[in-house]
């Protein structure tokens, strides 16, 4: 996810609680040929963690549109030891609509296909492909069933459908009747996606067939426990801003034992708002956290403000479990 798994911290607590493959957020095929600091740097901080923590299985997922750019970017991606090259078919920003790529590209058969084929051939890792239903409004199960059909034979490792359209963006719901129904004939494998609160939630839709697995996104940015499928499942996800508190703690701990300089940019003032931000949704009473989180200018007040109430004596006498 763009903004969200590029972070090593983030990542690591996605591993530690639960989370079995990585996926890096969608890169340019273009900007790896033409600059390949990027991803360079990102799957180095990867590869070199503190502690000589894992960050396997892991896999980079592509954008784009030119195939001769593509052979080139797996080319460069080929020096990596990764897990797996995943094309990106799903994302409906209107940015990407002249380009026709991303979602864009499910509805311009020729290039999908010739991009399909191209990475299939050239990625020296398992390739697989991510798609949102096709459709307008609502989605098409027929046009969405026969792209799917058409994928067989096609070589490609496994697919992830999010079950909405592009034009959907993220109103409604996620078509979980449909995506079963693709399931039900599909030999590639299907991972499903969309709406997953919680991972106890996700094994329960494997288990009734309506996919091979899950993926978890916007959920796992406010609580990445929510890949934690060891427990029983929560009454509630609403949680003690404390404890939700430990989570910002534990993200910048793993990025403190980094050298300075290589996270410098993951340290920043206003990284830790955003993911106190995030982290601090579904929390109880956090209102008023958030609006002072949002007001804070500098570090020190944001660490006096976390610290108070992470050591709030209430919080010490409270049963620290999640209400849930
Ligand atoms: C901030 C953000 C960034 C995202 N970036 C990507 C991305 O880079 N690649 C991708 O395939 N999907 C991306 N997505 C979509 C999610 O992977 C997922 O398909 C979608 O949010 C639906 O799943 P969910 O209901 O579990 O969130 C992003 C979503 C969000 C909220």
């Amino acid at each position: 996810m763009v903004g969200i798994t590029e972070n090593p911290g983030f990542l690591h607590q996605c591993k530690k609680h639960g989370c079995d493959v990585l996926v890096l957020p969608m890169i340019f095929m273009e900007g790896i040929t033409h600059d390949p600091s990027f991803i360079d740097n990102q799957l180095g901080l990867l590869f070199n963690a503190p502690g000589g923590f894992s960050f396997r299985p892991l896999i980079v997922q592509v954008i784009g549109t030119n195939q001769d750019q593509a052979r080139i970017a797996m080319d460069h991606l080929a020096s990596y030891d990764l897990d797996g090259i995943n094309l990106n078919l799903g994302c409906p920003s209107s940015k990407l609509s002249k380009s026709s790529a991303g979602a864009y590209m499910l509805d311009a058969p020729e290039k999908r296909d010739g991009m399909i084929t191209t990475l299939e051939r050239y990625s020296p890792f398992p390739f697989s492909i991510k798609i949102r239903l096709l459709g307008g409004r609502n989605p098409d199960v027929g046009r969405s069933k026969a792209f799917c059909k058409s994928l067989e034979g096609s070589g490609i490792d496994w697919m992830s459908i999010h079950g909405r359209t592009r034009k959907q963006g993220y109103s409604g719901v996620a078509r979980w009747d449909i995506i079963k129904e693709i399931h039900d004939f599909s030999s590639i494998p299907l991972i499903g996606n969309g709406d997953i609160k919680h991972a106890l939630q996700g094994n329960e839709l494997v288990k009734s067939s309506h996919a091979d697995a899950f993926m978890i996104g916007r959920a796992a940015i406010a609580d990445p426990k929510v890949f934690d499928a060891t427990g029983s499942a929560p009454s509630s996800l609403e949680v003690d801003l404390a404890i939700k508190l430990g989570l910002y703690e534990d993200l910048f701990g793993f990025l403190e034992k980094y050298s300075a300089t290589r996270v410098d940019h993951f340290l920043s003032l206003h990284e830790r708002k955003r993911w106190l931000l995030y982290f601090s949704r579904g929390a109880r009473n956090a209102r008023i956290f958030r609006a002072r989180v949002s007001s804070i200018k500098d570090l020190e007040s944001l660490e006096d403000l976390v610290t108070a109430i992470m050591t709030r004596d209430d919080n010490n006498n409270e049963n620290k479990s999640p209400s849930c």
